[in-house]
């Protein structure tokens, strides 16, 4: 297998699960996950992760697979996406997954002192990566086992980050993120 259709099909399933935290920013807001609550003098997660924007996030990742589905026989086959159409729940689990993760990031980050916004390379741009894929897996595990063959993961774990950390510095510069990352 060539390199192209790897990386084609790493960014097509993976498309789900990138969307929701830039849903989430610009969705974001109103009641705190936590409902304010501490925990050893720190916050449980804090005021950026909201019902709102997980339910957003969650909502639009979903919409997304299934709008890649529609549009699965043009699109995949010139690009030469190795993977079937996404089932539902495996739409779901990429969407949900990818929240899931972010949100573990600020559970950790507050447990390391890290106030809301601050940066903690590494966890930023791969936590909603091991979330996805552990949802994914968890809810549409035959998919998932098809689509993330090892090099398919290699290429998801390498792409990943740049591509965070592109769209993040975009959403900076745009003036609908706080901080660039
Ligand atoms: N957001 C949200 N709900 C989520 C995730 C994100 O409402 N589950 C919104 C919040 O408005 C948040 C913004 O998206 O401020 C940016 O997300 P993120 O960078 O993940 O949150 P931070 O505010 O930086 O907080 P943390 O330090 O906990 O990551
Ligand atoms: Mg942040």
């Amino acid at each position: 297998m060539d390199v192209l259709p790897i990386v084609a099909t790493a960014l097509w399933a993976m498309l789900p699960a990138y969307v929701p935290n830039n849903a989430a920013v610009l969705a974001g807001g109103g009641r705190p996950i936590d409902g304010g609550r501490s925990w050893g003098g720190r916050r449980l997660l804090g005021d950026g992760k909201t019902w709102r924007g997980t339910a957003a996030g969650t909502l639009a990742g979903t919409a997304l697979a299934l709008a890649l589905n529609a549009v699965y026989e043009p699109v995949a086959a010139t690009l030469g996406v190795v993977a079937d159409p996404f089932p539902v729940v495996a739409g779901l689990g990429l969407a949900l997954g990818a929240m899931v993760g972010d949100i573990g990031a600020s559970f950790l980050k507050r447990r390391t002192g890290r106030e809301r916004g601050a940066a903690f390379p590494g966890l930023d741009q791969l936590d909603f990566v091991v979330g996805a894929l552990a949802l994914a897996t968890l809810f549409a595990p035959e998919w998932a086992l098809a689509t993330f063959r090892p090099s398919v993961l290699v290429a998801v774990v390498v792409i990943t980050p740049l591509l965070h950390v592109a769209t993040n510095g975009i959403a900076y510069a745009l003036g609908l993120k706080d901080e660039p990352w």
